[in-house]
């Protein structure tokens, strides 16, 4: 003994785990379950390593994860926030669902979209309260080669003017006001009407939140429109545009933002029937496409 504590032997706890998963009878123990298992016990431990957290520190986290649960519910997912706002969920998507060159890309539904919207007819009016400046949207949808694809089923769905969804603002805003379903025509085309949507801020109060203000970041997005596009024989497209000229366009809080997904929300000349136009083809991919395998469920 020279008077200084003697260094504890680090263990050997993944490979113990690992001879315990080789010696376990469980089901899934030498399975895809089992070999996740493992491998994000790895990285946790390089993290503790790197990171070295004192006691305090780790119990900070712990703390930080229990918030996380007890701020999540039924109507509010602040895991799958979390998840998102770190790029997982966006890489998640891009894993599961590689994008042909050519293709709109998928990206997150997002958290306000719903299910229960009436189908509209075409040419349909989506502001159900006339508040904010009218915007005319033409749309075509194709697949890769261009060709049209005749009555797909378009959801969209949208914030007003001041940056919320009608099911954020149910005081202010009418049911189903900036949302709708309709129909292409014969040729893949569908004109709307609706208003020039503004960014937002997704909620701030919690958890995740609180994490990001801390660090100077906001839970920012530029302005958008959500598209979902079915047609029987094509992979389902769930996508959103963005307005291009939003200042807020290089930093959204989602990871959504791609080129391809970059439109122009152009002014109309005074006078005109909208203040504003959008022009987008959609380009949907066939079933069957090669793209990723579909991973075992871990579940
Ligand atoms: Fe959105």
């Amino acid at each position: 003994m020279d008077g200084t504590a003697p260094e504890t032997a680090q263990k050997d706890v993944l490979g113990e785990i690992g001879q315990r998963l080789a010696a376990s009878s469980g089901a899934r123990s030498d399975g895809r379950l089992g070999a996740a298992f493992l491998a994000i016990i790895a990285r946790v431990h390089q993290l503790v390593d790197e990171l070295q957290p004192s006691a305090a520190e780790f119990q900070a986290v712990v703390d930080f994860l229990t918030e996380i649960g007890h701020a999540s519910d039924a109507r509010r997912q602040e895991w799958v926030l979390l998840a998102d706002v770190i790029g997982v969920s966006t890489r998640v998507e891009e894993l599961n669902t590689p994008c042909p060159e050519g293709a709109t890309p998928i990206t997150l539904p997002g958290p306000f979209w719903r299910d229960d919207v009436p189908e509209l007819p075409p040419g349909a009016d989506l502001s159900r309260d006339g508040v904010g400046e009218a915007m005319a949207v033409s749309l075509h949808v194709t697949d890769l080669a261009g060709a049209p694809i005749a009555g797909a089923l378009v959801d969209v769905w949208q914030a007003n003017a001041h940056g919320l969804y009608e099911n954020q603002d149910p005081d202010l805003q009418p049911e189903f006001n900036l949302r709708g379903r309709m129909r292409a025509d014969a040729d893949g085309r569908l004109q709307f009407r609706t208003v020039k949507p503004r960014g937002y801020f997704l909620p701030e109060d919690g958890p995740v939140g609180r994490l990001l203000n801390a660090l100077g970041l906001r839970l920012e997005r530029p302005a958008h429109v959500h598209f979902k596009v079915t047609a029987p024989g094509f992979r389902t497209l769930v996508t959103h545009v963005f307005d291009r000229d939003d200042p807020a366009i290089g930093r959204d809080a989602l990871f959504g933002v791609r080129p391809e997904l970059l439109a122009q929300f152009r002014a109309l000349p005074p006078g005109s029937a909208a203040k504003h136009a959008l022009d987008l083809t959609l380009v949907l991919v066939r079933d069957g496409h090669a793209g990723g395998a579909t991973p075992e469920t871990l579940s």
